[in-house]
């Protein structure tokens, strides 16, 4: 079966993936993003969704800690990247791959998982996030956690200004869909929205939180010699850490974090 879009981008850069992310923001973006997964992933050994999962960081970082992970994800390419690494680090008894769409995760059970999360943007890539978030929550033991990150409505917004793109621009308010730079359709959230349909699929909110939300504005070339410095690095890593959930700015993050325990 040909593959979508979204899919077909992440196999064609599957083998780069690993490597495009190492740069002083992202840095940042995983110190956050860390922080919160880490506070939230259960510390007895447990059965874990790593949706979308890519070529399975998280599903090989909880697998290290003695967890049992199943990685879903609908990129051939990514999962075969996950697969190597997997193989190579002998950890094929704790991960099982599934070729998935998110939208629709007929193999596995309802009631099941004792932690889901669905990182970097899965629910935002495959074309019906309503649907993803219905899945992502039924497979969820009740009182379990759910920890998804996706595209942001207004980080998106500040970029297109920045980069007079009127046409997406558009788009965005319209149906709060855009075509990305890497050419297909993202979904792109906003605060209530993604606490609505949380509570909607019986998901008790427990918090919300931004990636990033000051240094997502600042051009690239400006950015990058900012961060170079050492103890910049550091204040600005502190302040993103210290008001990832303050509700005045981060629904201007560049993506959006949402935790919830099923019902
Ligand atoms: C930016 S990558 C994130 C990968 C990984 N979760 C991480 O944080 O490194 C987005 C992933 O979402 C996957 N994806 C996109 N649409 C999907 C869908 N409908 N179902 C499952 N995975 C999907 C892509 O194939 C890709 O691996």
């Amino acid at each position: 079966m040909k593959e979508s879009k979204s899919a077909q981008y992440h196999s064609k850069i599957s083998k780069d993936y690993d490597v495009m992310f190492q740069d002083k923001y992202w840095d940042i973006h995983t110190a956050v993003e860390s922080s919160k997964l880490n506070k939230y992933l259960p510390k007895q050994k447990s059965l874990i969704l790593d949706a979308g999962g890519g070529t399975g960081n998280f599903s090989i970082e909880c697998a290290k800690k003695g967890h049992e992970v199943v990685l879903t994800d609908i990129s051939s390419g990514m999962l075969e990247e996950a697969k190597k690494k997997i193989k190579k680090l002998g950890l094929e008894e704790k991960i099982t791959i599934l070729n998935q769409d998110i939208i629709n995760m007929n193999d596995l059970k309802s009631n099941h998982f004792d932690f889901v999360v669905s990182l970097g943007d899965p629910v935002s890539y495959c074309q019906k996030e309503e649907d993803a978030i219905k899945e992502l929550a039924r497979v969820a033991k009740s009182g379990s956690f759910v920890f998804i990150t996706g595209d942001s409505f207004f980080g998106r917004m500040f970029k297109l200004i920045t980069d007079m793109n009127y046409k997406e621009l558009e788009n965005l308010e319209k149906s709060s869909k855009i075509q990305n730079q890497f050419d297909f359709i993202e979904h792109d959230f906003k605060v209530e929205e993604l606490k609505n349909l949380f509570e909607k699929y019986n998901l008790q909110v427990i918090e919300v939180f931004g990636l990033l939300s000051f240094i997502n504005k600042i051009v690239k070339e400006k950015l990058e010699k900012i961060l170079s410095n050492e103890k910049n690095f550091k204040i600005i890593k502190e302040l993103e850490l210290k008001f990832c959930n303050e509700p005045s700015i981060i629904g201007t993050a560049g993506h959006l974090g949402i935790i919830g325990k099923k019902k």
